[in-house]
């Protein structure tokens, strides 16, 4: 028997040996269109390849695409589990020509890899042809030799392939194994085509044109092929059997799920096997590629299947949680091929088993809600919408999987009832909302997010993406387009721009079309919590809703502010270390240029402190451990040992970042719930630095520190500062601190030394800094002596006079000091003058001349001073002249 990975292998050997280039594959979630919930075809990676935007890989490909087709155009969850070959993942093995060759090859390679490679029996080959492809029809003829009642015109748009509503598409032709006629079912196009005996094994795109979103179509620039293999029919040829839950691959994962719940996979509980096996593949490949569950988008659509998986665990009444449990079968089978599965084991079987348990605590009430809903109704019934709405809403139960639980009863749902229940929920709510006196300008944003949903962000796994333009707003008013000068606030369905929020600053980057749309975002933010905008003038073109636009995050800011959010969770570790369990985070903000941490501490901190949380964060920076995500109820995460913000609300899901390496207690260094984006790995922080450390109220302190190239040039910068002070004074670098020291004291030393011959200078008068010296001299018969001293300190002052007063006798001292051009000014009275001259009054004078205010002391000795120190002379002129004044 050739395996599943045998012939997942061979067919990329065969078309490696033909020139094409081995692709891997894609991730589920298509980066570059924004209409498709999910990749469901070998070709969506290549989507832009063949419309011309992109280069392709070369000429040709070849590739083994993981594919979902749950949500949106091509949907199959309904039927999983109850036909032989309805998947809602599956791999498609294609080859792909970029303008190269064309109808004539493929059909020669799709031929010749089938029946001379494989040796697949040519008898049991049919094709088809869309109706009017007479040359396809011709090239099957002459190819394959096929007889003509086994080449199949086909009207429909069955061989009209196309990827969406809107991308390439083009005429195709379908090759069918005959699977004999044991099996119930006619050839393609006959009334019995549903029936199961042929089955479409290969289906050849000859790829031609764009569909647009106007209906027209445009032609590609170069005819060019797509062609799509379902691995998992394929191999139930080559491996005997009709059914695909019978190849190798399912056999194992039933085993499995037989094994552990103890049920075997009869006619009775054959559905349950099957389900469980194929939600498991695509459950766990969704969360290798960083879908998550939630209540939105895409995470719910995962949630959706994990749960109608999970119900037919119960069904097979498994006593504990069973779809992660499974996790090691599937990676048994398909790791190899897959690595990214074998990496997001951990994650995957974690998540699978949190959920399980969180949905079995309303599984079996909403069941047993459900039974007695239903008990007296007969087949071909409805149930009513609002218990499915219940049933939802209070129960956790995705439509669907209320319609897949009555389905073996041949009950159906009411869905027009289901969707006016919901509506009746939404208007509530917004009357709710209304009652709370939330700011009107936000009420656009409450419109857009109950028509639209939340925004899905898809920014944790990519920096790049399309999306589609689901509103634009100015002005607090939703407007249809915009242009070239007009600010305007773009959302669209998808973004990976990180709204700011969480302390976390918003992206910064491009929103772009190749029709011309130019726009170079700035502001980014999360209004409700749901919606992610970009707001921005238009630089260039135009814009309107139902656009598809490039939205391209400026990568270099998000690595910086990456590396600042996680470096805070780091920080915040480190302190609690230090300091203790009572510091916890107050607040935070993480730009891309530096970041600042709030923390409860009661006084400031030491430099010892500062100098070990810097170091404790470098070295968990220097152990490079991965960054680990994971989704938790908020339970369960503070279990976990994560910090968790006071007061702050959470939703039923919280992200729980762990970061740094583990401890003895077996957790990570850091753990902490978070929204935010986050380094890979902690050496992505490069260095850390702490700039500052402050006091914000009482008992809370702030830290301000830098990350990677900011901290590096910081670090330059002072020591440019070091290395520049040391040329200054002639010291080596390492010498700076002795030196400087010692130059202060000399500094010190001399400053005493100049005061002190700045007094002498004074008191014995004459020359040097002394402007004029006016010795002594009669005036109004009086001993007058004034002077202007540069220099000498103001504390001088009193005992320069003094010695004055003495050396005098009688008679009355001015003195003023000027120092840095500010004047000090001093008047002393000998006491046998102070009945007549107060030398208050006198300085009084003075000081006013000096541009200052007041003066003060007592009739022998004041003091006062003023800014203008050039006017120290005539200060000293305008005592004298009081003098002169006072005497006539
Ligand atoms: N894109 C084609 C398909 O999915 C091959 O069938």
């Amino acid at each position: 028997m050739t395996s599943t990975n045998d012939i997942r292998r061979g067919f990329l050997e065969y078309f490696a040996g033909a020139g094409h280039v081995e692709v891997p594959s894609a991730p589920l979630v298509p980066y570059n269109d924004p209409t498709l919930m999910f990749v469901n075809a070998g070709m969506v990676p290549f989507k832009n390849a063949f419309t011309g935007l992109e280069k392709p890989p070369g000429p040709t490909a070849a590739s083994s695409q993981k594919c979902v087709r749950a949500g949106g155009k091509h949907n199959d969850l309904d039927n999983v589990g109850y036909t032989a070959r309805h998947h809602t993942f599956f791999e498609m093995l294609g080859n792909f020509s970029f303008g190269d060759y064309f109808k004539e090859q493929a059909i020669q390679h799709a031929w010749t890899l089938l029946t001379k490679e494989w040796g697949i029996d040519a008898g049991r080959l049919t094709a088809t042809v869309y109706h009017t492809d007479d040359e396809a029809f011709d090239l099957w003829r002459k190819i394959a030799g096929l007889p003509e009642e086994r080449i199949i015109r086909i009207p429909t748009s069955d061989n009209f392939w196309s990827m969406g509503d809107t991308g390439p598409c083009g005429p195709c032709s379908e090759i069918f194994y005959d699977h004999g006629d044991h099996i119930d079912g006619g050839p393609p196009g006959s009334p019995n085509e549903d029936g199961d005996r042929f089955v479409e094994i290969w289906n050849l795109v000859f790829m031609q044109f764009e569909q647009q979103a106007d209906g027209s179509r445009a032609d590609l620039p170069r005819p060019s092929i797509d062609t799509g293999m379902g691995l998992e029919r394929i191999a139930a040829v080559m491996q005997g059997v009709h059914d695909n839950y019978d190849t190798d691959t399912f056999n194992e994962l039933i085993a499995a799920s037989e094994s552990l719940t103890g049920v075997r996979a009869d006619s009775d509980h054959q559905a349950s096997h099957r389900v469980i096996a194929d939600h498991l593949r695509s459950t766990s490949f969704l969360m290798a590629d960083g879908v998550l569950p939630s209540n939105e988008g895409r995470g719910y659509v995962l949630r959706r299947i994990m749960r109608r998986a999970m119900r037919h665990a119960h069904l097979l009444g498994a006593a504990e949680p069973l779809m992660y449990r499974l996790v090691p079968a599937l990676v048994t089978e398909m790791g190899q091929a897959y690595p990214e599965l074998v990496r997001a084991q951990p994650l995957v079987e974690e998540t699978l088993e949190r959920e399980e348990s969180q949905f079995r605590r309303t599984l079996e009430k909403g069941l047993r809600l459900l039974d007695d809903a239903t008990a007296s109704m007969n087949e071909g019934d409805k149930l009513d919408g609002e218990t499915a709405f219940q049933l939802y809403d209070t129960y956790g139960f995705p439509y669907d999987l209320t319609e897949d639980a009555l389905r073996s009863r041949g009950l159906d749902v009411d869905r027009a009832g289901f969707d006016a229940a919901m509506e009746k929920q939404k208007a509530a709510a917004r009357a709710a909302w209304k009652g709370s006196g939330e700011a009107a300008d936000s009420e656009v944003w409450f419109d857009i997010a109950e028509r639209e949903g939340a925004t899905e962000f898809t920014g944790y796994t990519s920096t790049s993406g399309e999306g589609t333009v689901v509103a634009l707003v100015r002005d607090g008013a939703e407007i249809a387009s915009a242009s070239e000068g007009e600010t305007v606030t773009i959302l669209t369905n998808q973004t990976p721009f990180y709204g700011e929020s969480g302390g976390q600053t918003g992206d910064a980057g491009t929103v772009s079309t190749p029709e011309g749309l130019q726009i170079s975002v700035k502001d980014t933010s999360k209004p409700l919590g749901r919606l992610h905008t970009h707001s921005s003038t238009i630089e260039a073109g135009s814009i309107a809703v139902g656009d598809t636009v490039h939205l391209e995050v400026d990568i270099e800011r998000r690595d910086r502010i990456r590396a600042n959010h996680s470096a805070t969770h780091l920080l915040h570790a480190a302190l609690r270390n230090r300091l203790g369990g009572h510091v916890t985070q107050k607040g935070s903000l993480v730009a891309d240029e530096r970041f600042r941490f709030d923390f409860s501490h009661p006084k400031p901190l030491s430099d010892e402190d500062i100098a070990a949380v810097e170091a404790e964060v470098n070295a968990e920076i220097r152990r490079n451990e991965q960054v680990v995500t994971r989704l938790m109820s908020p339970d369960d995460a503070v279990e976990a040992g994560a910090l968790a913000l006071f007061g702050e609300k959470y939703g039923e899901e919280v992200r729980v970042l762990s970061m740094g390496g583990l401890g003895e207690d077996g957790r990570s260094y850091s753990v902490e719930l978070c929204g935010g984006t986050h380094v890979k790995a902690t050496g992505d922080i490069g260095i850390f630095r702490i700039v500052s450390e402050s006091a914000v109220s009482s008992g809370v302190r702030r830290i301000e520190a830098l990350t990677g190239e900011a901290a590096r040039k910081w670090l330059v910068c002072r020591e440019d500062a070091l290395k520049s002070i040391a040329t200054t004074i002639k010291a080596a670098p390492d010498e700076v601190g002795e030196r400087v020291a010692a130059l202060v004291d000399e500094r010190k030393r001399l400053e005493k030394e100049l005061a002190e011959a700045r007094r002498q200078l004074a008191l014995g008068g004459g020359g040097g800094a002394t402007d004029e010296v006016s010795t002594s001299e009669d005036v109004a018969g009086v001993t007058f002596s004034g002077q202007v001293v540069q220099g000498l300190n103001p504390k001088d002052l009193r005992s320069v006079l003094d010695e004055a007063k003495q050396s005098m006798g009688s008679g009355i001292a001015a003195i003023c000091a000027v120092n840095d051009g500010k004047a000090a000014f001093a008047v002393a009275v000998t006491d046998d003058l102070t009945d007549k001259f107060d030398a208050v009054s006198l300085v009084r004078t003075g000081v006013e001349i000096l541009g200052g205010k007041g003066g003060g002391g007592r009739a022998d000795m004041a003091q006062g001073g003023g800014p203008d120190g050039e006017k120290a002379q005539d200060a000293i002129v305008a005592v004298r002249e009081s003098l002169i004044e006072s005497a006539a």
